[in-house]
């Protein structure tokens, strides 16, 4: 991740001189001429997310100066790993301390990702020189939860099928002395998982539920749960070309179960953690659930097929009705749920539903704080007359309006009223590259979701 540590590497290292715009005019103000003159010829401002390579006497580079807008802002070095010179550089005693050493090696390993799991890189990113410190080990581990999540995301579904997902789990357990069990295929009936079933049924590659148990069992218990379709076709009521082109991306809330899972067992956060991934791909083939069937849950509830593809909502049923047989302290699921979502706020904002208030006021701080946005949208009950179904339980479907929330619904009717639950529906993309925001794959609401973790379950 770009980031590295050895002190003899100091001498040559390159100051990054960190100015924020409003602070500009009294850096120059110290600055020699020649600085100054080489600033206004090339105008620099001092603006977010640009920088100045100023020259030394020999012609080589003396410092970068570095212009960031808000204090501590995550995404404050993010523009430079991949077009600074290679090379390394370090944060100079800093003119505005504000920038941390957290925020400064996370900010640097956010814009040195990669994803070259296909091609070669056509350069490697710079170096950031720093200290061996905790802040530091805690944002290695965040980008490496980070960087776990947005490669799952990226790798296409013939690489990244239900078994890939299974296989990212064992090898977490085998990594953290944490228990890995799955279901697969004909298994789900056999131990009542039918709604999985009845989704995945229809690939060559099994559907699956997959389980992470860790940590000590007397402290209070976690559950994650995420939506892993590895392909959203629609299944019968296919998708057009341009809504199935991204699709591989439909398992973003399994990575992000995955991702955080390994982000509290790495941080050894006193939690019974218990993570649950649906794996399918919602294929199409002689045996793909249909448009009117009805399928049973392992609630008991029976779901009628209103759109088989609205599959997230299915699948997530039987695991979050597992998640809470054991009645954890606090149950959080993740889904590429709606498109509706996204209607409503757009990529960069997922869209937070809650059971409970005290959980939302502690997600909604740790978002702020963390500079990690979602947004906070109704459980509006007098919606759940948009999701009854004529001849069964419920229905997978709820009209043109409000999508994202009677998919919230959906999900709340398999989440006992005693049990406190979050749901997070959200893209796991970013549509256009940004600093720190590479086009494609994104971890969204972790470093949020952890936080509020730690706040209220740390040592
Ligand atoms: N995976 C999609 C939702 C989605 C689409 C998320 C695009 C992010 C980007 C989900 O399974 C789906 O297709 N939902 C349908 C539900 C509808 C048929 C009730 C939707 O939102 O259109
Ligand atoms: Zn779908
Ligand atoms: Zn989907």
């Amino acid at each position: 991740m770009a980031l590295v540590t050895d002190p003899s590497l100091a001498a040559k290292a390159i100051p990054l001189v960190v100015i924020h715009t409003n602070n500009y005019d009294a850096y120059l103000a110290h600055a020699d001429a020649r600085t100054r003159t080489w600033l206004s010829a090339t105008e620099f401002r001092a603006r977010p997310h640009t920088y100045a390579l100023v020259p030394a006497a020999d012609g080589g580079i003396a410092q970068v100066l570095v212009g960031v807008g808000d204090v501590g802002d995550v995404y404050a070095l993010s523009h430079l790993p991949l077009v600074l010179p290679a090379g390394e550089y370090t944060v100079a005693m800093p003119r505005d301390s504000a920038l941390g050493d957290f925020a400064a090696a996370l900010s640097w390993g956010l814009g040195s990702y990669q994803f070259s799991r296909y091609r070669k890189p056509a350069r490697a990113p710079a170096n950031l020189l720093v200290t061996a410190n905790d802040a530091l080990m805690r944002a290695e581990k965040v980008l490496t939860a980070t960087t776990l999540i947005r490669d799952l995301v990226n790798t296409p579904t013939e690489d990244m099928g239900p078994q890939h997902l299974a296989d990212v789990a064992r090898g977490l357990a085998a990594e953290f002395g944490a228990t890995f069990h799955e279901w697969v295929g004909d298994d789900l009936l056999k131990h009542n998982f039918p709604a999985i079933h009845a989704v995945g049924r229809a690939s060559h590659r099994p559907p699956r539920l997959i389980e992470l148990t860790w940590g000590d069992e007397k402290h209070p218990r976690v559950a994650l749960v995420g939506k892993g379709v590895c392909f959203d076709t629609g299944g019968l009521d296919i998708k057009g070309a341009e809504g199935m082109r991204n699709m591989k991306k439909d398992m973003g809330g399994g990575a992000h179960a995955l991702g955080l899972a390994r982000l509290i067992m790495a941080l050894k956060l006193p939690v019974r953690l218990h993570m649950l991934v649906s794996a399918v791909e919602n294929a199409i083939a002689g045996n793909a659930y249909r448009p009117g069937e009805v399928v049973a849950t392992r609630k008991g509830l029976n779901i009628e097929i209103g759109n088989t593809d609205a599959e997230g909502r299915v699948v997530l049923s039987d695991a979050l009705t597992l998640a809470c047989e054991s009645a954890p302290d606090i149950v959080i699921d993740f889904a590429t749920l709606t498109g509706a979502a996204r209607v409503a706020l757009g990529p960069e904002l997922p869209a937070l539903f809650t059971n409970r208030d005290e959980w939302a006021g502690r997600l909604i701080d740790a978002s702020h704080e963390q500079q990690d946005p979602l947004w906070r949208m109704p459980l509006w009950q007098n919606y759940n007359e948009m999701i009854k179904s004529g001849i069964a339980d419920i229905v997978n479907t709820g009209g043109p309006q409000a999508g994202s929330v009677t998919a919230a619904l959906f999900l709340e009717h398999f989440v006992p009223k005693e049990q406190a639950w979050i749901h997070l529906d959200l893209f796991a993309w970013n549509p256009k590259a940004k600093p720190g925001r590479p086009e494609g794959g994104e971890a969204q609401t972790l470093r949020a979701v952890l936080a509020m973790l730690e706040k209220q379950y740390g040592k």
